[in-house]
C-alpha cells in the first residue's frame, strides 16, 4: 500500500511546485513588451524642436536567450511609432555571459553580432544612434570595434564620448554619447564639441553618469539604462543587486534633476537568466515640448 503523504513531504512539494510557479511566470513575462509615452517639457527646448520625439530602446543583450524573432518584435514594434529619432543606450549584446550556459546548452556559445545587426538593420526612418554598454566593452577592443562597425554599417551613429547636432531650419540641439562608465568613459570629451548655450540630450549605458554633470553643462536630459528595472523586481530587496549609486532612486523610470530629468530605460534583453518578473521589457517614446520643467 502506498504510504500517506507526509506533511513535511507535503510542504516541500508545494514550495517546488510555487518556485516552479514563478519560474514559468517570469519565463513567460520575459518577452511582454511595454511601451512607455512620455512628455517631458523644456523651458529652453528651442522652437523647431517643439514635439520631437525620441524612441529608446536599451539592454537588448542579443544571445542565446534574446533571439532574433523577439527582437524583430521590437524592431517593429519601433517602427510603428511615430519619431525623429532612435537611440540604443548600450549592452546591445551580452558578450562573454554566453559563456555562462555553454556548459549546459552547446549551441549557446558564439557571436551574436552579426544576428543583431541584421535585426537592427530593419530600423526605419529618422536619425539613430547608440552608445555602448558594460557587456559591449567587457569582451575586449577586438569585440568592441566588431560591434562598432557592424552598427556603422548600417547607418547606426555610435557615439563614443562624442556628440553630433541635429538642425531643423536656425535651431539645433546636440546629442551627445558617452563609452560605459567602467570602460572609455570620458564626459568632458562627449561634451566638448557641443556648441555653447546647445539645448543637449545625453545617452550613457549607467544612470551613475549623471553625477558628472556639473551645473555648466548644458544637458537637460540623460537617457540611460543599465538597471533592467532589477529584472525579477522584488521591493525593498532587487536594487540592492544593481551595481550603481543610489539604486533605489535610479532602478527605472523618471526622475527629476536640477539639470532637467534622468530617464532609466528597462531594456528589452535579459541577463544571465531568461526571466522577468515586475520589471517587463520597454520602448520608451519621448515627446519634448516647450514650457515650464
Ligand atoms: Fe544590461
Amino acid at each position: 500500500m502506498k504510504k500517506p503523504l507526509t506533511r513535511r513531504a507535503f510542504l516541500k512539494n508545494s514550495v517546488r511546485l510555487a518556485i516552479l510557479a514563478v519560474l514559468g511566470v517570469g519565463f513567460a513575462g520575459r518577452n511582454n513588451l511595454e511601451t512607455t509615452e512620455l512628455t517631458l517639457p523644456f523651458a529652453n527646448l528651442p522652437k523647431a524642436f517643439d514635439g520631437f520625439r525620441i524612441v529608446q530602446i536599451s539592454d537588448l543583450h542579443a544571445s542565446f536567450w534574446v533571439g532574433q524573432k523577439y527582437l524583430d518584435q521590437v524592431v517593429t514594434r519601433v517602427n510603428g511609432l511615430n519619431k525623429d529619432l532612435v537611440v540604443i543606450t548600450g549592452d546591445i549584446i551580452s558578450g562573454s555571459i554566453n559563456d555562462f550556459w555553454k556548459r549546459w546548452l552547446p549551441t549557446a556559445g558564439g557571436s551574436y553580432i552579426p544576428m543583431v545587426a541584421e535585426v537592427l538593420h530593419g530600423l526605419r526612418d529618422g536619425h539613430k544612434f547608440a552608445v555602448l554598454g558594460n557587456h559591449d566593452q567587457w569582451d575586449g577592443r577586438q569585440t568592441e570595434r566588431q560591434l562598432v562597425e557592424a552598427l556603422k554599417g548600417i547607418g547606426i551613429d555610435v557615439l563614443r564620448n562624442q556628440s553630433k547636432t541635429i538642425h531643423r531650419g536656425k535651431d539645433r540641439i546636440a546629442i551627445a554619447g558617452t563609452d560605459d562608465v567602467w570602460f572609455s568613459y570620458h564626459l568632458d570629451r562627449a561634451l566638448k564639441g557641443v556648441p555653447a548655450r546647445t539645448f543637449t540630450i545625453l545617452l550613457c549605458h549607467s544612470p551613475d553618469v549623471r553625477e558628472d554633470l556639473d551645473r555648466k553643462s548644458n544637458v537637460e536630459l540623460v537617457l540611460c539604462g543599465h538597471t533592467h528595472g532589477g529584472q525579477v523586481a522584488i521591493p525593498y530587496l532587487s536594487h540592492r543587486f544593481i551595481p550603481i549609486r543610489q539604486p533605489g532612486r535610479y532602478l527605472a523610470g523618471l526622475v527629476k534633476e536640477r539639470y532637467g530629468y534622468t530617464y532609466v530605460n528597462r531594456g528589452i534583453g535579459t541577463l544571465v537568466f531568461p526571466l522577468r518578473i515586475g520589471a517587463p521589457p520597454e520602448i520608451t517614446a519621448v515627446t519634448l515640448v516647450r514650457g515650464r520643467t
